[in-house]
């Protein structure tokens, strides 16, 4: 048994039920797990010793969206959006001609260098989908490489259909052949609900045959219009609705009422001038968010969660520390985890240390690489 002690914490954020947040704190680590967490001055004896200097420490952020494996480059779609050009689902299918073209090895390579950049930016946990293959061959291994990085991955098969493909026979394959082989490598299931991807009897289908054989459904849904996609997900009990840009009060309630968590996902909003969600209405309405990059090269190529963090303080009414919660504990819900997002005395230790004496940095110096340390 290894213990370690991280002391002289100026601003300690655990989640904890009664102090969420500690100053002048110090806390114990044992065996990759919180032990024990108090003030400086009576602190047990162990084996070494982290003084972080009168730093900031939050629990590692858990990015519970991401489209990690992919190949190719959407830049200059950006580019045309920036001068005016909407977002439309269909450019996802640029991006499965480019990933269908790639080695098991580029595509290993990709994951790999964008974990990395996740994890220098303090991103402890990350959850990894597919659906830039949409064959029973290049969805398998996508999967199957996202599995050697995280337990959290998700089959996307029900993405878009793709070109040239008639839809009911897509969604059979999604739903058999394909859900069969992908389910090993996956805990999850998704669609893409959504006008231009999929229909909610095509969702609730993909959803309730993942089920069926043990997979947890998570939903992207209302990111483009109004529609029945979060409506869907409250219905099957998924653990997420992702997105929800554009809410009806119907929909907000449902949410309220239920144990699915909306994803907010601002990186998106960012880089497809699309309007932010109000995140302000859900938390007032006592619904559970997260805040995730999405993490894909056609609506939002960006791995930084304080990145995503500062937008939601800045654009979508939420408060620093409302931020960061949903950027830890409300990704972990979002995972249905509680061994991490949190701090509190038997958490897995997935911590930051900030350069900075507050969380609030993080919103407040938007853009700056603030991350001293990821343990
Ligand atoms: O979450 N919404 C659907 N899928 C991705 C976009 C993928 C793409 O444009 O390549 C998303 O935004
Ligand atoms: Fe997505």
């Amino acid at each position: 048994m290894t213990s370690r002690l991280v002391t002289n914490i100026g601003e300690l954020v655990t989640w904890e039920p009664d102090r969420p947040i500690r100053h002048d704190a110090a806390f114990v680590v044992e065996d990759g797990a919180v032990a024990w967490i108090g003030g400086p001055g009576d602190t047990p004896a162990t084996d070494t010793v982290h003084d972080v200097g009168g730093a900031a420490v939050v629990p590692g952020f858990v990015d519970s969206h991401t489209h990690l494996v992919f190949a190719g480059d959407r830049s200059a779609e950006f580019e045309a959006r920036m001068t005016g050009e909407p977002y439309a689902a269909g450019g996802i299918r640029t991006t499965v001609e480019a990933t269908r073209a790639a080695t098991d090895e580029q595509l290993a390579g990709t994951v790999a260098r964008h974990l990395q950049e996740m994890r220098a930016q303090g991103t402890t946990t990350a959850e990894i989908k597919s659906g830039y293959g949409l064959t029973v061959h290049d969805e398998e291994r996508s999967l199957a490489i996202a599995r050697r990085s995280t337990p959290e991955t998700t089959f996307l098969g029900a993405h878009v259909v793709p070109v040239g493909t008639d839809r009911a026979a897509y969604v059979d394959l999604v739903t058999g052949d394909m859900l069969r082989r992908c389910a090993p490598h996956a805990r999850w299931i998704d669609v893409f609900c959504e006008d231009g991807a999929f229909g909610v009897d095509e969702a609730r289908a993909v959803l309730t045959a993942g089920t069926a054989v043990g997979l947890l459904p998570r939903i992207h849904a209302n990111q483009l219009r109004h529609g029945p996609g979060v409506q869907l997900a409250v219905e099957v009990g998924a653990a997420a609705a992702d997105h929800c840009t554009y809410l009806t009060d119907a929909d907000v309630d449902a949410l309220a009422g239920s144990v699915t968590v909306a994803g907010l996902l601002p990186g998106v909003e960012f880089s497809t001038r699309q309007p932010y969600p109000d995140a302000r209405r859900l938390i007032d309405a006592g619904v559970t968010v997260s805040i995730a990059t999405d993490c894909n090269p056609g609506s939002s190529y960006t791995s930084s969660m304080p990145f995503c963090l500062a937008l939601a303080v800045r654009d979508m009414g939420m408060s620093p520390l409302e931020a960061l919660r949903a950027a830890t504990e409300g990704g972990a819900t979002s995972l249905r985890r509680d061994d991490v997002g949190h701090l509190r005395v038997g958490a897995t230790a997935d911590f930051v240390v900030l350069d900075a004496p507050s969380y609030v940095h993080l919103a407040y110096r938007p853009g700056v690489p603030l991350v001293t340390s990821v343990s």
